[in-house]
């Protein structure tokens, strides 16, 4: 295809894929045919009789037989569903992925994934994880029998050396969360492929299919939480699995139907139609995040910020070989201690202050006394989690509001001004 076919002539558009070009300087160059795979992969009006554009939400649980066993691809909605066939087929060209699977959430789909081992194996998972993911490994799996170490897969060495004959997976998060570590996934793929037997999941729901396909990397299973970025809207809990072997696959589905947690026809309509907009969206949120990045970075009330897209974070480099670019999320270092840090979440206006993230509205959090709170305070330390971190997950307003909203309640986080009991929440900087 020439470089005229992925181009519009749209103002508007030309305006963001302008905007998204001079941002993604320097990182890997978008995946091909990204936003045509995200409007038409699993859309094919003709598997319809009606010829429907738009894949209609198949509520029924079950399906008419011509005769006993004889049907038309399905019979039961746990073992497949049309709407959640589209949302899956679609899924997979995204992640450049021959298969992949829905589940009902992102914690559904790592249990799903976590029963590919069995009781006596081992499992290596990155010490920096979502806390649910955390909670999994260290409150469920490890009481079954599951053994299950930490280790600061940064370093593909300390990986290399924390591989034994047990081991049978190896979990990865990159970024992490909330200090945005990154892991050169390539470079753990191929520690990973000296180990046969050995699998490599990436939970890849902070960068979404947009940003970072961790197939292509070497690994043999990308995971999202579909919550965050690839529905995007803040309004589905869905997980998603995506592999290229054939043998992975089936395992997969087999356990897919017989561990039971699927998604709604309804849910997997949102999220199909989430992922329309996939590629618009992230564009928005890496110019977004690197405009509120860099505001921070050079703010007096701020101490540090974390950015993989900024020069200043240590793992630049790797994020730029291994990403198109960068999501929303930014965590930073506010100056003071814990005081300051509330006053400044109390009084933001445009960003909402709440746990998850990968919406279109802006989010801000307390990592802390929120998200992290059952990460033992020892463990919290190591990692760096304080009580002045915050983290953001920078949305699609307007760049100037979001900037105007951090800039007025850091200034007040200082002040001690809290907002006023009969006006808790004032009006918009944008009237
Ligand atoms: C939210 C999240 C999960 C868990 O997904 P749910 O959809 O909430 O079950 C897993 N990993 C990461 C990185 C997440 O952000
Ligand atoms: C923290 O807030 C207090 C008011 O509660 C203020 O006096 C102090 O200067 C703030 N600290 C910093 C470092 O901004």
């Amino acid at each position: 295809r020439s470089s005229l076919s992925s181009r519009s002539s749209c103002p508007a558009v030309l305006r963001i894929q302008a905007m998204a070009d001079k941002g993604m300087q320097g990182f890997l160059p978008p995946f091909k045919h990204f936003a045509t795979n995200a409007i038409h992969a699993g859309q094919e009006p003709e598997q319809w009789r009606s010829g429907a554009v738009v894949p209609p939400i198949s509520l029924s649980t079950t399906f008419k037989q011509r005769a006993p066993g004889e049907h038309a691809g399905y019979e039961y909605s746990r073992s497949g569903n049309p709407t959640r066939d589209c949302l899956e087929k679609a899924a997979a060209a995204l992640d450049g992925a021959k298969y992949c699977l829905a589940y009902s959430s992102g914690l559904a789909a790592l249990l799903n994934i976590c029963h590919l081992v069995k009781a006596g194996d081992t499992v290596i998972c990155m010490d920096d994880v979502y806390g649910g993911t955390n909670r999994y490994f260290q409150k469920v799996a490890s009481e079954n029998n599951l053994k299950v170490i930490f280790v600061d897969c940064t370093k593909p060495k300390c990986l290399e050396a924390a591989i034994t004959p047990e081991t049978k997976l190896v979990w990865l998060e990159t970024p992490t969360n909330p200090m945005l570590k990154v892991i050169d996934i390539k470079a753990c793929a191929e520690v990973v492929r000296r180990h046969p037997g050995v699998l490599l999941a990436v939970d890849n729901s902070f960068m979404s299919a947009y940003f970072q396909r961790p197939l292509s990397l070497g690994a043999d299973i990308s995971m999202y939480s579909a919550t965050k970025y690839m529905n995007g809207h803040s309004d589905v809990l869905m997980g998603l699995v995506s592999v290229n072997r054939d043998d992975l696959y089936e395992r997969l589905k087999f356990l897919q139907n017989s561990l039971g947690a699927v998604p709604s026809p309804f849910d997997c309509f949102l999220c199909n139609r989430g992922l329309k907009t996939l590629h618009i969206r992230m564009k928005l949120h890496f110019h977004n995040g690197l405009a509120v990045a860099k505001f921070l970075e050079t703010h007096p009330r701020v101490e540090k910020v974390i950015y993989p897209g900024l020069p200043s974070h240590p793992q630049y480099e790797v994020t730029r070989k291994q990403c198109t670019g960068c999501p929303g999320m930014i965590t930073f270092y506010i100056k003071g201690n814990v005081k300051n840090a509330s006053a400044f979440l109390k009084n933001l206006k445009v960003f909402a202050l709440a746990e998850s993230l990968g919406g279109f509205e802006s989010l801000a959090e307390h990592p802390a006394i929120m998200t992290h709170a059952s990460v033992p305070e020892q463990e919290r330390k190591a990692l760096g989690i304080s009580d002045t971190l915050i983290r953001l997950s920078v949305g699609l307003e307007d760049e100037e509001d979001l900037l105007q909203d951090l800039d007025q309640a850091l200034k007040a986080a200082v002040s001690g001004e809290f907002p006023s009991k009969n006006n808790p929440h004032p009006a918009f900087p944008t009237g």
